[in-house]
């Protein structure tokens, strides 16, 4: 069943010219039928040098936004429209807008799970994989980083030169996660190495062997002598991991950090989008739209990113 929806989507895309791009927390049967899968910074880095015409996206909505961004010339599409990241809607520009009044030195750090909008106000966008290595780059020392406060101590942490201010927003899904549950983890498998997103709360990334992007913490799990991990991520990602070393032994930190966000996406909503992108009456497909005044103001800070970034 899931592979003949595979074969039929294989077929869709050829046939109407779409990359699909997929986040690293998609699905299995998701992630097999993707042109291109990885973080959020190599799925931003990708969306801009893909030739096709369509680019379908499988993950949350700011990530479509930002391809759109990046390939304004293609049609892009969002395969569940209703897949939102709850970080990115956290601040609107009028906030910022009113710290800059008071701070108007203060350059402003944003992740890039934040909207489109929120962009605009903002100097340099930045990911979990390349954070430290933009803010570090930075000639200013006087930052302001938004929205989420855990992976902005956790930059505070590594460049302790720089003034960084932070405001109180992150994921709910990550921060939840609490040093008890990493206690209880590590007590139950007292050989494997920790290995956790910068999105968790500082108690919990300072006691980590590694901390890093989605991407990062497969890779380094690739590349460790380790036989035993305990994955401090969407649990996806043990699961992709599992899949890819059988030889090693991968667990999760703690069962509450699942992304319903990221869960939303099915294998259906990736078929029906490729057949409404192909022209199925029958079928919807959700297309990103915005205008080129958006799209100018807010990807100023996307190219800063690529430009310090790459
Ligand atoms: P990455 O940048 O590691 O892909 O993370 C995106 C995200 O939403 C993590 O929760
Ligand atoms: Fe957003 Fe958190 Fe889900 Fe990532 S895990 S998409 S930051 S809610």
């Amino acid at each position: 069943m899931i592979r003949d929806i595979q074969e039929k989507i294989l077929k869709l895309k050829k046939d109407n010219d779409i990359c699909i791009l997929a986040h690293s927390y998609q699905a299995k049967e998701i992630v097999e039928i993707a042109d291109i899968t990885g973080d959020s910074y190599k799925l931003s880095v990708e969306a801009a040098k893909v030739e096709n015409k369509n680019i379908l996206l499988c993950g949350v909505h700011f990530m479509a936004e930002t391809a759109k961004m990046l390939s304004p010339d293609k049609r892009v599409f969002l395969a569940n429209p209703e897949a939102g990241c709850p970080m990115a809607e956290q601040m609107e520009p009028e906030l910022i807008n009113a710290i800059k009044a008071q701070e108007p030195d203060r350059k402003v750090v944003c992740y890039i799970n934040t909207t489109a909008a929120l962009k605009t106000v903002c100097d340099v966008c930045v990911t979990s994989s390349s954070a430290v290595k933009i803010v570090k780059g930075m000639e200013d020392k006087k930052i302001l980083f938004i929205p989420d406060c855990n992976l902005g101590s956790y930059v505070a942490e590594a460049c302790p030169d720089k003034d960084i201010k932070l405001l109180q927003g992150g994921c709910p899904v990550h921060a939840s996660v609490t040093k008890a549950d990493l206690d209880a983890a590590k007590a139950a498998h007292p050989n494997a190495l920790v290995l956790v997103h910068p999105e968790c709360v500082p108690a919990v990334t300072k006691q980590a062997d590694y901390a890093g992007s989605t991407s990062g913490i497969m890779e380094f799990a690739a590349k460790s002598d380790a036989k035993e991990f305990i994955i401090g991520t969407e649990i996806s990602i043990a699961e992709h991991l599992q899949y890819k070393f059988p030889e090693k032994k991968f667990y999760i930190l703690s069962k509450k950090i699942i992304c319903p966000n990221m869960k939303l996406t099915t294998l259906v909503d990736v078929y029906n989008t490729c057949r409404g992108i192909g022209g199925d009456s029958s079928a919807d497909a959700f297309e990103i739209i915005m205008s080129d005044e958006l799209i100018a103001k807010a990807k100023v800070c996307i190219d800063e990113m690529i430009r310090l970034g790459g």
